[in-house]
């Protein structure tokens, strides 16, 4: 464990060398404004922990947008301001991004005498802070790089693998917190403090959550529901009782870690396969965790919580959908019948990726297989021929054009078309009997 509170060191053997060179001239510029500057919040803690974590935050006491338009002007950075909050983000041309912000102006007006009101703002900025494990702070500033501050027992808590509030009122102050602890217990492995917890659930008695806008507790959820295995936090969030805020009516019930677990089993296993296709692992986790909500209380959730127009498609009307295509599914099972692959095609079709891996943990192995060929090869399968194709054959464009290509897809789906010829044939067969003009070809 670090027993100096000098960093420098560790920080050339953790840290890439591009980093470090840009957090040393962080400190530089700085330096030559006047104002010094530290590295703050998850990226300090983590690298205390030996994680990775190369999210740069910055507290600059003084005027932090000042500072940040310095280094836009020197590396030619894209520059997002926010006056009202002192705050502004860098995105360095190779997509690096450093988020930039004031000590507040107001600490400033603290007698100036003593030698530690240097650090009297960036203390009171960490003071503001949720859990004692994110107020450690690094000094980039030439001659002071990498000098570590704790005002407020962050190094014991890390060691002691301990989530703890600075004050009592924290959790009142910001109820979101209350999320926040059960997700950096889960994902560090650190438990909250006794005193901790005991706010905690205090606040959670008296109702805080409640004050909490639907879209920041959505946020909460899904950065919970975004860590590699979410199970445990589920679980903490049902013994802190927390799930009602979600919805009143959302439990952990006996069949939910087998289907939380087989979801992480597909998301991973769809990972590994897709890694170029768009998904959000989150969601899957999400339709897990609210799986035995009916409509309604799915349809109430995502207005309590105000969930983005983008979601509540796949939430609502994709999940009703699916409930049909998974029982349809289960009655071939039972007969033990297997889909025809151009059957099979037009039930998943409309579903997002979200949705099917969402299918394959809810049904059985035989289910899993079928959605698991849907995603694997047939989503992938087109017919040759297009529009301009039978436009060329001399047919009508139109409602046919439609039906044609849907029967040549299933031709494909369904193994009995092969080329381009052979759909071709087909085509002459069925569609153009009547129709054949002189000349007209396709090639
Ligand atoms: N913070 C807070 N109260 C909140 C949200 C954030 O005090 N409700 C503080 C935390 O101290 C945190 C900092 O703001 O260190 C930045 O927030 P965020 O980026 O969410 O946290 P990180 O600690 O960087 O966590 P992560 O690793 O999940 O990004």
């Amino acid at each position: 464990w670090l027993k100096k509170k000098q960093l420098g060191r560790f920080m050339r053997e953790r840290l890439p060398r591009d980093l470090q060179q840009r957090l040393r001239s962080f400190g530089r510029v700085g330096e030559e404004l006047g104002a010094q500057v530290y590295l703050v919040g998850g990226m300090v803690r983590d690298l205390l922990l030996r994680q990775d974590n190369f999210d740069v935050d910055l507290v600059v006491e003084g005027d932090g947008i000042a500072f940040a338009r310095e280094i836009a002007a020197r590396e030619g950075c894209r520059l997002r301001t926010h006056q009202k909050f002192g705050t502004a983000v860098l995105i360095f041309a190779d997509g690096f991004k450093v988020d930039v912000a004031s000590a507040r102006m107001e600490y400033y007006q603290q007698p100036a005498a003593l030698p530690t009101v240097e650090y009297a703002s960036i203390k009171l900025d960490l003071f503001r802070r949720d859990f004692t494990i994110n107020t450690l702070a690094i000094a980039l500033n030439e001659g002071s790089f990498g000098e570590l501050l704790d005002f407020f027992g962050g190094q014991r808590d890390l060691k002691d693998r301990a989530v703890r509030v600075l004050h009592n009122l924290s959790f009142v102050e910001d109820p979101t917190r209350v999320y926040r602890a059960v997700r950096f217990e889960q994902r560090l492995g650190f438990r909250m403090g006794r005193p901790t917890e005991h706010l905690l659930r205090s606040a959670v008695r008296q109702g805080f959550i409640e004050r909490v806008g639907g879209n920041r507790l959505f946020r909460e959820l899904e950065l919970i529901l975004r860590e590699p295995d979410p199970w445990p936090a589920i679980q903490r969030m049902a013994d802190l009782d927390l799930l009602k805020y979600i919805h009143p009516n959302l439990k952990v019930d006996a069949r939910m870690p087998g289907l939380v677990a087989e979801t992480r089993r597909v998301v991973h296993w769809y990972q590994l396969l897709y890694l170029h296709q768009p998904c959000e692992p989150w969601l899957v986790f999400l339709l897990s965790l609210t799986a035995r909500l009916d409509d309604d209380s799915m349809l109430g959730m995502c207005r309590r919580l105000k969930v983005a127009p983008r979601f509540l498609d796949l939430l609502c009307e994709q999940r009703r959908a699916a409930k049909k295509v998974l029982a349809g599914l289960r009655r071939r099972v039972r007969r033990g019948t297997e889909p025809k692959a151009s059957d099979l095609y037009r039930m998943l079709r409309p579903l997002d990726s979200e949705m099917l891996l969402f299918l394959m943990a809810l049904g059985d192995d035989s289910i899993r297989q079928w959605v698991g060929h849907y995603l694997s090869s047939l989503q992938q399968v087109r017919c040759e021929l297009n529009g301009h194709d039978l436009e060329r054959l001399g047919l009508p464009p139109g409602p046919l054009f439609r039906e044609i290509l849907d029967t040549l897809l299933a031709g494909r789906l369904n193994g009995r078309l092969h080329s381009r010829d052979d759909e071709l044939a087909l085509v002459r067969k069925r569609f153009l009997r009547c129709r054949s003009e002189p000349g007209a070809t396709v090639d």
